[in-house]
Parts: structure tokens; C-alpha cells; sequence
């Protein structure tokens, strides 16, 4: 059997399963239940949060065989998922859904096209649903056409523009739609769905392992779940920590937590020899010194100001922020020179052939002898 992509297979298929936007699906669910969807829609926020997801749902609201025939399946606000209709929406081939790239050569003929096309009616459906995909890349002639569209739409159109870039919709055409704004995901939330996609298929994955995955998912659903879908294809159904960190090129939060301590109150000797390890292990050591900076900047806002702990909710688990809390209490304004450093050699380092060198300068000045 092909192998369909862990990031298809675990798509929301209703409301209810997609996470962390609730405000957004309050609305939509409401207005699926009630039969009002708009005629234009503007879908902002970052990748891999469900904005593609999100259009295909009312796509699948729109045209559902199930909910055509079936009032109080209607009054659910979900798609049935197993009508014709819905199972050719997820498959990307139904006649009147159609879903266009912007950023492609192909998606601006299609855009040209589009004030034509939207006159015509569905050929199978109750509507025709325009998903228009990195709409910020649009020029400024598909604009013009997208506007007579919005003007005035055909009752069997549904127009959905989704774009990681909302400054550059022109705001003629965002005030003729209505506006959801996606957020990135939160740690847990990533990781939770990582855990249960987990379970599902069958794979043993340690905790730090999954957290490492979600970290550097930076946000987005879909890579986090890519990322899990590389690393089963590599390896086995049993993911370690080491496995994450060799394919990523990234350390866990064990070891960035230890060396980061060993800055602050370590001694020279004892963190040239844990860098020294860490290249060893064939990490990518900008990223790495990165990370570093990342992870002591934390611990410097919450040494001003401990109330902004909520700020670090979203990005870090819970036993990590304590740990950053604890470092927290003992950073001194002694260490914003080890900070100023380490910003400085990450700046050379990435220019640099051997990048370790500016790092371990940047230790030589700041760090005490013993
Ligand atoms: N809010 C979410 N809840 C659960 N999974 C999500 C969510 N957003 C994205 N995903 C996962 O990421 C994949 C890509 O999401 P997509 O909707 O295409 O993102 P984009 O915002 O880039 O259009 C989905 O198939 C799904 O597996
Ligand atoms: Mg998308
Ligand atoms: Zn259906």
C-alpha cells in the first residue's frame, strides 16, 4: 500500500478536531448550523495552522450530499465525510471546489480566468468553492479581477483567499471578506497531536523525542507531523531522543538546558569541553549557539520580569519553563555580557568555515578561568 502522508491522513476532518483555533470554529460551526456560510472568506495566519484544512471544511459544508438530504445531520454543522462529495473534496478532486496556487505560473491563468468562471454554475454541486492558496502573491491585475468578483457574487460562489501575508492583501478586497486569523500552534498542542498520531500508528516515542519534534516545528502542524513522517520512514517504529536530534541537526532541551547552566555558573574548562562534545556529535553549531541565545534570552526577561512567564507558556513544556524559571533566579546583570557574546559570534559564525572557533572565542573572553 503507498504510503499516504501522516500530515493528509490526520487532517481535521470536522471542527471539532481542529485544535487551538476555537474562536475561528465557533463561528464557522455556527454558521454551518445555521446554513449562513459567507460568499468571502480571508484566511491570515501562519503555515501549517489549518487555514487549507479550514477551507476545505466548508467546502465540505457547502456541497455534502449528507447534509443536503439529512435535516438534523444538517443542524450538526459537520460534513458526513463519507459522501461522494466529501471523499472527492479530501482527495482534491471534486469538479467545483477548485483550488488554486497563486504563487504558480498555472494559478495565474486560473485567476485570469476566474471572473468567467465564477459565472458559470457547479456542474455537480450546490456551489462552487474557490480556495485561493498564497493569495498574497497575487499580482495586481488578478486583484482587479478578484474585486468585480467580490463585488458581487454569484449566490453559488464561495470565494476563500488564504495567505501567510495579510499586509499585502489590498484592503479593497479584505474588507469585502470575512477575516480569520489563524494562530501558530502551541507546544502542547503540537505535542499532544503528535502523541496521539502516535499511538494510532503504532510507533514508540520517548517524550523528549517528541518534544524535540514539536520544538522545532516552530509553530506549524503540518511540519511537526512531516517531520514524524521522515523520521518513521528512516528508522523503525521506535524513535529515540538521538534519532530526532541526528535528523534535525538539533539538540534536545536536556543538553541546551546543561550547557546554557554551565554558562552562567560553569567554569571554562567545563563548557569548552561540552562544546567540544556537542560539535563532536555533528550538530549544525550556529543553530545550536542559536538555540543557546534563545533559550538564555528566556532566561533574562524572566529575570526583569517573572510575570512574563505567561509569554513563554505557548513555546515551552511546562517542566522546561520551570527549569528556566530556576535559571531565571540566578542570572545578574554580569551575564548580559555573555549574552552580547554569544550574538556576536553567532553573527561570525554562520559566515564562517570553522564555526567553532568564534563560539569558543566568545567562552575564552567571557567565561572565568576556574
Ligand atoms: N489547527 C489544526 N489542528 C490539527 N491539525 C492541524 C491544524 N492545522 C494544521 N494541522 C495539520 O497540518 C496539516 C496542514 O494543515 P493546513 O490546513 O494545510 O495548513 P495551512 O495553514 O498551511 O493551510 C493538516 O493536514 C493537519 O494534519
Ligand atoms: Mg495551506
Ligand atoms: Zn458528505
Amino acid at each position: 500500500m503507498p504510503h499516504l502522508a501522516l500530515y493528509r491522513k490526520y487532517r481535521p476532518s470536522t471542527f471539532e478536531d481542529l485544535l487551538g483555533q476555537e474562536q475561528i470554529m465557533k463561528v464557522l460551526h455556527e454558521a454551518a448550523k445555521q446554513e449562513k456560510l459567507a460568499h468571502a472568506y480571508l484566511f491570515a495566519g501562519p503555515r501549517g495552522t489549518g487555514k487549507t484544512t479550514t477551507a476545505r471544511l466548508i467546502a465540505k459544508i457547502a456541497n455534502c450530499e449528507t447534509r443536503a438530504s439529512n435535516a438534523s445531520f444538517r443542524a450538526k454543522g459537520e460534513p458526513c465525510n463519507t459522501c461522494a462529495t466529501c471523499r472527492a473534496i479530501d482527495e482534491g478532486h471534486l469538479i467545483d471546489v477548485i483550488e488554486i496556487d497563486a504563487a504558480s505560473n498555472r494559478g495565474i491563468d486560473e485567476i485570469r480566468n476566474l471572473k468567467e468562471s465564477v459565472r458559470v454554475t457547479p456542474s455537480m454541486s450546490p456551489y462552487k468553492v474557490f480556495i485561493i492558496d498564497e493569495a498574497h502573491m497575487l499580482t495586481k491585475d488578478a486583484w482587479n479581477a478578484l474585486l468585480k468578483t467580490l463585488e458581487e457574487p454569484p449566490a453559488h460562489v464561495i470565494l476563500i483567499l488564504a495567505t501567510t501575508e495579510i499586509e499585502k492583501v489590498p484592503p479593497t478586497i479584505s474588507s469585502r471578506t470575512q477575516k480569520f486569523y489563524f494562530k501558530r500552534a502551541a507546544l502542547q498542542e503540537i505535542v499532544k497531536k503528535l502523541k496521539k498520531i502516535a499511538v494510532e500508528e503504532g510507533i514508540k516515542i520517548s517524550n523528549e523525542a517528541l518534544n524535540l519534534i514539536a520544538t522545532s516545528a516552530e509553530g506549524s502542524y503540518r511540519d511537526a507531523e512531516s517531520l514524524l513522517d521522515q523520521l518513521v520512514l528512516f528508522g523503525d517504529t521506535h524513535i529515540t531522543l538521538e534519532e530526532v536530534e541526528r535528523m534535525i541537526g538539533k539538540v534536545g532541551f536536556d543538553t541546551l538546558s546543561h550547557f546554557s547552566e554551565l554558562l552562567l555558573e560553569g567554569t571554562l574548562d567545563e563548557a569548552l569541553a561540552a562544546l567540544a562534545e556537542i560539535e563532536n556529535g555533528g550538530f549544525n553549531l550556529a543553530q545550536f549557539t542559536k538555540d543557546v541565545i534563545k533559550y538564555l534570552r528566556r532566561v533574562a526577561v524572566l529575570a526583569t520580569n517573572p510575570k512574563m512567564e505567561s509569554l513563554f507558556k505557548e513555546e515551552l513544556m511546562e517542566e522546561h519553563l520551570q527549569m528556566i524559571i530556576k535559571a531565571s533566579k540566578r542570572f545578574t546583570t554580569a551575564h548580559i555580557n555573555l549574552l552580547e557574546a554569544l550574538i556576536e559570534a553567532y553573527g561570525e559564525m554562520r559566515y564562517s568555515q570553522f564555526p567553532i572557533i568564534p563560539l569558543e572565542v566568545a567562552l575564552l573572553n567571557v567565561l572565568p578561568k576556574k
